[in-house]
This record gives C-alpha cells, structure tokens and sequence, in this order.
C-alpha cells in the first residue's frame, strides 16, 4: 500500500462516466475533491471527457478503459488503481442499459444481456474493488432506478435486470457491513437528456405492438424527467450519509411504499402513472405461395 495514502485526496471510481449520468456523477465528486478515475470501454471517449473536465478547471481525472463485464479486465482495472494509487473510496456503478418491449416477447438472450449490463457488471466491479475499499473503510453507489423498485408496463426486460440490482445491494449491504464498506441503492425515476425519446425508437417501431409513448423516458411514464445533477448530488450525499437506499424524485416514495402494502393499489397507481395499454399489431398476413 502507498505509504501516502493516508494524506492524498479520496479517490473515486466511476464506471459509464463518459456519458449521460455516469459523466454528472463524475463532475460532481471531482467538485468534492475527489481523485477521479474515469471508467468506459471507448477510450477515445474517455479521452474526450478527461480533456472537457480539465478544461473546466477541475483536477485533471485519470481514465482507465474497461469493459467491466469481462472479469479478467476488471481485475487488472482494479490492480492498475491500487498500484497507482494504493486507495479506493468509493465505486460508483453506473454502467447499466434499458430495454423496450413486452414480456410477452422477452427471450432468455435478451434478459442475459440486462442482467450482463446491469447487475453482473456492478457486481464484478464490487467484489474486485472489495479489498481496496475494506481498507479505507469505503463505500460502494449502484444506480438502479424506479424499476428497481416497481414494474412498469413496456420496459422489456429492464424492471427485471434492475430488481435484481436492488437485491444484490441490499445482500452485499448485509454481509460487507462487518468488513466496514457501505452498499447503497439509488433509484432515479428518468433522466433528462438530449437524446430523450429517440433511443428507443427502433424498439418501439419494429412491429413491436407498442404504443408510440413507449419510446418515451420511462416507457411512457408520466413522471418529469430529472436534472442528471440533481441525481449526482444524491450520490455525494449518500456517500457522505451513508444511507442505503434513495428513491428519486421523493415524491415517488409513498406510491413504491403503497405498492408493497397494498399490491393492487400500488398496481392501480402504476396504471395511471404509465402510457395507456398497447393495441398489439396484427401480425403480418402469410406470404402467397
Ligand atoms: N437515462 C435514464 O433516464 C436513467 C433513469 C434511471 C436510471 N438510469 C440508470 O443510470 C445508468 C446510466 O444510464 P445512462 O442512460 O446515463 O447511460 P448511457 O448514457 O447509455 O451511458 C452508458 C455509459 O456506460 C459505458 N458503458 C456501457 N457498457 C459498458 C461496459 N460493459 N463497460 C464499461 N463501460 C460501459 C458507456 O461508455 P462505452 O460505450 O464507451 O463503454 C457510457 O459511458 C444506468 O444504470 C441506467 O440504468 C438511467
């Protein structure tokens, strides 16, 4: 271990930080004055991002190109920040994907992807990262969301990938308590972006028997779209509180509450919430001999 440790800044990893939230939680904790590594597979990206956060004055983050499903590579990540820093104080796990579709439709290759995407990379980079973080006493962030909490209609196999996130945190919360490092759970309903509305697009179009809404934030569900930074502030504070779980925006507490209470209350909510039930489209007639 560096001998230094003790003196230099916290340091801070982010996986999925070159874009969308992954790059606001960034910004965020290198304004607390973390050391930041950034972490994505392209590393021209990568690059493109250190150069933008630089120029902005704020330290200069290192970037380290990873595809955090693949164990080998993240076990050199984590190898390369212990032998450049001998620290880590917090991950943040952000890399995780959506889906669009009905469960109807979901095939087992589609929900090995989200699991991939969203639970199997968090938990690689938590177990690899585990001894660094059980030495500085540190503290681990995964980005879930909404359907981390409650189903919704038309999110494919993504309400499936993000309960299962939900339910690792809260078992590695359990069990790396003793060993000193803190698991929390954020889950932000959908993220304003530029790109809003369009990513699905393809998803929604080809034959799906989805309702247009669908390819809308949250699969069409009528919750306003966050500030990315207003999601990063609460990734700092549950660091700062370690707090286990956070639910965004607040308001939405009481319905995830009432959903496990009252199941068909919570299930008649989520209706109103969501975009109104998909006419499925017929499906094309036989091809003339
Ligand atoms: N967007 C929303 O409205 C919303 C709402 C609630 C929760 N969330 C959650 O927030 C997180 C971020 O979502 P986002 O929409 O902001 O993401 P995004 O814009 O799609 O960005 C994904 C980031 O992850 C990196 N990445 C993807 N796969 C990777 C892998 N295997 N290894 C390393 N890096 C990888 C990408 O860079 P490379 O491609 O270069 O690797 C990129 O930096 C996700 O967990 C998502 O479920 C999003």
């Amino acid at each position: 271990m560096n001998s230094n440790a003790s003196f230099s800044p916290p340091v801070a990893l982010v996986t999925g930080a070159t874009a969308g939230l992954g790059l606001a939680i960034g910004r965020a904790l290198l304004r607390e004055g973390y050391q930041l590594i950034l972490v994505a597979r392209d590393p021209q990206r990568l690059n493109d991002v250190v150069q933008t956060l630089s120029a902005e004055g704020a330290v200069v983050p290192v970037s380290l190109p990873c595809d955090v499903s693949d164990p080998e590579q993240v076990g050199r990540l984590c190898q390369q920040v212990d032998e450049r820093y001998g620290r880590l104080d917090v991950l943040v796990n952000v890399v995780g994907t959506s889906d669009r579709g009905m469960v109807v439709d979901l095939g087992p290759e589609r929900v090995a992807q989200l699991i991939t995407a969203n639970v199997v990379t968090a938990l690689l980079c938590s177990q690899a990262c585990l001894p660094l973080l059980e030495r500085s006493g540190g503290c681990v962030v995964n980005i879930g969301s909404l359907a981390s909490k409650v189903g919704a209609r038309f999110l494919g196999g993504y309400p499936l990938a993000k309960h299962a996130l939900a339910g690792l945190t809260q078992q590695m919360r359990l069990e790396w308590r003793p060993r000193g490092v803190h698991v929390g759970l954020i889950s932000p309903g959908p993220i304003r972006r530029a790109d809003a509305g369009r990513r699905y697009e393809q998803q929604v179009q080809q034959g799906s028997g989805l309702p247009a809404q669908a390819a809308q934030p949250g699969g069409g569900t009528r919750v306003k779209g966050l500030p990315p930074e207003r999601v990063a502030q609460a990734v700092v504070r549950m660091i700062r509180r370690r707090s286990a779980d956070v639910i965004l925006p607040w308001h939405l507490r009481p319905l995830v509450a009432i959903g496990h209470c009252w199941p068909a209350l919570g299930d008649w909510l989520l209706l109103r919430f969501t975009s109104s039930a998909p006419s499925r489209t017929p499906p094309p007639p036989p091809a003339e001999s």
